[in-house]
């Protein structure tokens, strides 16, 4: 009752608006009109061949798969399936499938202390290096992890090539407390005895029992197509860079092994210190191991 006699005093103009009213009739009027503009130009992008579409945000999948087996989706919205997501973790790492790394990896495996990532690294390199003229070189044996997966793959691939290896099979030699984490007699539970069974292939392979760099006497006019040099300490690593790189043949590798390993600041340090003034520049990989490139510069 008391709606219709409002109703009534407003349709004779007797009844003030209130506040409220008023908003809400303004509203009312602005909805009419962006309605009418809206539908001009919807009629002229019809015109035009396009329409108005109503558009929301993008919304993550609740169950969305894991990135591992799942189809990755790149630019432009096509969508590719790859048959071996499962190794992206999440990026491709090879070293965790199957195949002919695998195989060679096994050699490195029980005896090694550089990890899977990285010795798919030197079998790359290693691979890279078979047509470059000289022989394969490695600083730091230990127990000949890496050493074995060189030469199974040099044997089976460029038996004309040397590997030399270098070690005092006996442990680290003297370190400098002020650059090294390591101490004098660590890793010296080896013999080179036991690397050379271990290793197993005699033909190729060239052990040099000793002190870097006494141990690289006589190897003057030596040409090197590939080194590993996995010794952790500033001197050695310095000691080793020294004869190398001059030897170094064009398109050649090194790897500093411990280079970005914070138990080893002065594998880094060397580097560093060598490097300066060269026009080689060590690239520092997610591995921790530095690779410097001997490029046509040189
Ligand atoms: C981390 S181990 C090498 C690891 C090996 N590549 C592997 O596959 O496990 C480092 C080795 O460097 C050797 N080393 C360090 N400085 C040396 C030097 N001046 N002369 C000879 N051997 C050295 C140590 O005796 C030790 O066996």
């Amino acid at each position: 009752m008391k709606a219709q006699l409002q109703q009534l005093l407003h349709r004779l103009g007797l009844l003030e608006p209130s506040r409220r009213h008023r908003a809400t009739a303004r509203a009312y009027r602005k909805t009419l009109r962006d309605a009418g503009r809206r539908r001009v130009v919807r009629s002229v992008l019809k015109e035009l061949g396009y329409d108005l579409v109503k558009s929301a945000p993008a919304q993550p999948a609740k169950d969305e798969p894991p990135l591992r087996n799942r189809e990755i989706k790149y630019p432009l919205g096509s969508w590719y399936q790859i048959p071996d997501s499962s190794l992206y973790t999440p990026f491709f790492s090879p070293w965790l499938g199957e195949g002919e790394f695998k195989h060679y990896y096994a050699f490195a495996a029980p005896r090694s202390l550089v990890s899977i990532d990285r010795c798919y690294v030197l079998y790359t390199l290693l691979m890279q290096s078979l047509l470059i003229p000289g022989d394969v070189w490695e600083c730091g044996v230990y127990k000949g992890g890496t050493a074995a997966m060189m030469a199974a793959l040099l044997r089976d691939k460029m038996p004309s090539k040397k590997l030399y290896l270098f070690d005092t099979f006996e442990g680290m030699p003297a370190t400098d407390s002020a650059k090294d984490v390591h101490k004098k007699g660590d890793f010296a539970d080896t013999s080179t005895e036991g690397i050379m069974t271990h290793i197993g292939c005699p033909d190729i392979c060239e052990v040099r029992p000793g002190f870097i760099p006494s141990t690289f006497a006589g190897l003057e006019s030596a040409q090197i197509a590939f080194a590993h040099v996995d010794v952790d300490i500033y001197q050695s690593v310095l000691d080793s860079l020294n004869f190398i790189w001059p030897r170094l043949s064009r398109g050649g590798f090194i790897i500093a092994d411990d280079y970005g390993w914070p138990s080893c600041p002065g594998a880094r340090a060397a580097v560093e210190e060598f490097f300066v003034g060269k026009s080689a520049i060590p690239l520092c990989l997610v591995s921790g191991q530095a690779l410097i490139f001997k490029g046509a510069a040189w």
